[in-house]
């Protein structure tokens, strides 16, 4: 609101000092301006507009401190992020994670790996720290949980980790291709994933708490910015 009202007034203000000979012609736009908002209220687009701002509401935007902020400071948030996977010590498994934003909100996660365990279900989570610097990957911290919830499957818990993905099954050449899509996360906005890590993990995730007894992280990578 602040901004808008501070938009306002500076456009105000400018017209006043840039063109104080149209003082006239000022007045007239100022009636223009006035008599817009009144033919705009029987317009019928008001339902079509409410979900929309509910939208913004559940996933404010926010700005650099960390606050939620108006809408248009994360109008130049990142939509696209991408992971290049690097095995961790002892391991083989590499490929690519992305992370697409939709108009919806909702983030489509696309991971193409190879490398694991041929016929085998492999956790797969976001982790806390954009860290893949230890040989056991336990520099990226924990699964991401901003939300402060248990640990579950995207299938079976709506209410779980935001960094829970699930699990990737290897084919018989060891190589996965897996997606799914998440509605509590986002790319660059509130619980943004650039900036923190994909772990693919060597056995499955079963669910349990607190992490699902995945066991070890055979991959690591860290997600940044992709092109759209
Ligand atoms: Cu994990
Ligand atoms: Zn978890």
């Amino acid at each position: 609101m602040k901004k808008y009202l501070g938009l306002g007034a500076l456009l105000a203000l400018s017209a006043l000092i840039a063109v104080p000979a149209l003082a006239g012609k000022d007045d007239k736009k100022a009636e223009a301006a006035k008599s817009e908002p009144a033919k705009a209220e029987p317009a019928k687009g008001d339902a079509a507009k409410a979900p929309e701002k509910k939208a913004d509401d559940s996933k404010p935007c926010v700005g650099p401190d960390g606050k939620p902020c108006a809408p248009e400071c994360c109008a130049g948030a990142p939509t696209a992020a991408l992971a290049q996977m690097q095995a961790t010590a002892g391991n083989k498994v590499k490929g690519t994670v992305k992370f697409v934003e939709g108009a919806d909100g909702k983030v489509t996660v696309t991971a193409e790996l190879e490398g694991l365990n041929p016929g085998q279900q492999h956790a797969f989570h976001v982790h806390e720290f954009g860290d893949c610097s230890a040989p056991d990957g336990a520099s990226a911290g924990g699964h991401y949980n901003p939300g402060g919830h248990d640990h579950g499957l995207p299938e079976k818990a709506p209410q779980r980790h935001a960094g829970d993905l699930g699990n990737l099954t290897a084919d018989k050449d060891g190589k996965a291709k897996y997606t799914v899509v998440v509605d509590n996360l986002t790319v660059g906005k509130k619980f943004a994933v650039i900036g923190r890590s994909v772990i693919v993990h060597a056995k499955t995730d079963d669910g349990g708490q607190p992490t699902g007894n995945a066991g070890g992280r055979v991959a690591c990578g860290l997600i940044g910015v992709a092109k759209p």
